[in-house]
Order: structure tokens, then C-alpha cells, then sequence
């Protein structure tokens, strides 16, 4: 698929920053939203969902994973992240955590692209193979 155009990466950031008003963050209160990209065209979006017991919460990141695996769509090319504590603007892009990072690699291997975005106007853009370099995934053991 041809890389996206600016248009395109704002709009999912667009979407990204949509997504994170349906964050539930009462223990950090650092409210996520992401939206993934896939290689329909289609986006799913997610926000991080906190739990009492702490270890049940889930990432923005994996939120939208988990949406489009769960509909049969396994291919993606882009993912925006956005993130910040409630009602701060963010000093720092919002990276994926190490899991999410992870979760990703299994189903796009080190290709997927990563726009970490304050704003639609202020992004920065890598691979996830910059951030997960040598990954560990369905290659090395299938
Ligand atoms: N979080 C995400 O949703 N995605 C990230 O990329 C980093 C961290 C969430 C987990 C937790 O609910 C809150 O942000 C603070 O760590």
C-alpha cells in the first residue's frame, strides 16, 4: 500500500484523539487513544480501559488490535497514538508500551508504521521495527 499522505496521517490522529475521550483512566488518569489502520482501509480505534485490579487493563493500542482481530481483519499498515494526563497537553509523544509493542509485531512484523502524535499538527513517525528491533514473532517459530 502507498504511504499515506498528510491529509491521511492527520485524520488518523483525528481519529486517535477521538478515540481517547472514551478512556477510563481513574488511577493514572493518563487517558490514551489509538487508531489502527488497516490494510482494507478500514480503522479501528481504541482507548486504554483501566481496571480496580489493575492488571486487567488494556492499552489503546491493544484495544484496537483486539476490535479488528476479533472481526477477521489481521493486516495493518499505520497506527497513530496519542496520549496524555486528563486535562494536560502532552510535553511527550506517548509511545507504545513494551506488551503493545508486542501484540503488533505478531500481526505486522516489524513494518507497520508509527505515528506518535501530540497534535494533528505535531508528529513524529517511525516503524515499529525501530521500536521493537529485532522482534521476536510468528517467523521465528512457525
Ligand atoms: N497506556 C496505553 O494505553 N498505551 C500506551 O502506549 C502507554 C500506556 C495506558 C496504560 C494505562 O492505562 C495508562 O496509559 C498509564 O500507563
Amino acid at each position: 500500500m502507498a504511504d499515506l499522505s498528510q491529509q491521511e496521517k492527520q485524520d488518523l490522529i483525528r481519529q486517535a484523539l477521538a478515540a481517547r475521550k472514551f478512556a477510563i483512566a481513574p488511577y493514572s488518569h493518563f487517558t490514551v487513544g489509538a487508531a489502527l489502520r488497516a490494510k482494507n482501509g478500514k480503522v479501528y480505534t481504541g482507548c486504554n480501559i483501566e481496571n480496580a485490579a489493575f492488571t486487567p487493563t488494556t492499552c489503546a493500542e491493544r484495544t484496537a488490535l483486539f476490535k479488528a482481530v476479533s472481526e477477521g481483519v489481521t493486516e495493518f499498515t499505520d497506527i497513530a497514538i496519542v496520549g496524555a494526563r486528563i486535562g494536560e497537553v502532552n510535553t511527550l509523544v506517548t509511545a507504545p508500551c513494551g506488551v503493545c509493542r508486542q501484540a503488533l509485531y505478531e500481526f505486522t512484523g516489524p513494518a507497520l508504521h508509527v505515528i506518535l502524535a501530540k497534535t494533528p499538527e505535531d508528529y513524529q513517525e517511525m516503524t515499529l521495527g525501530e521500536l521493537l528491533p529485532l522482534g521476536f514473532g510468528p517467523k521465528n517459530v512457525l
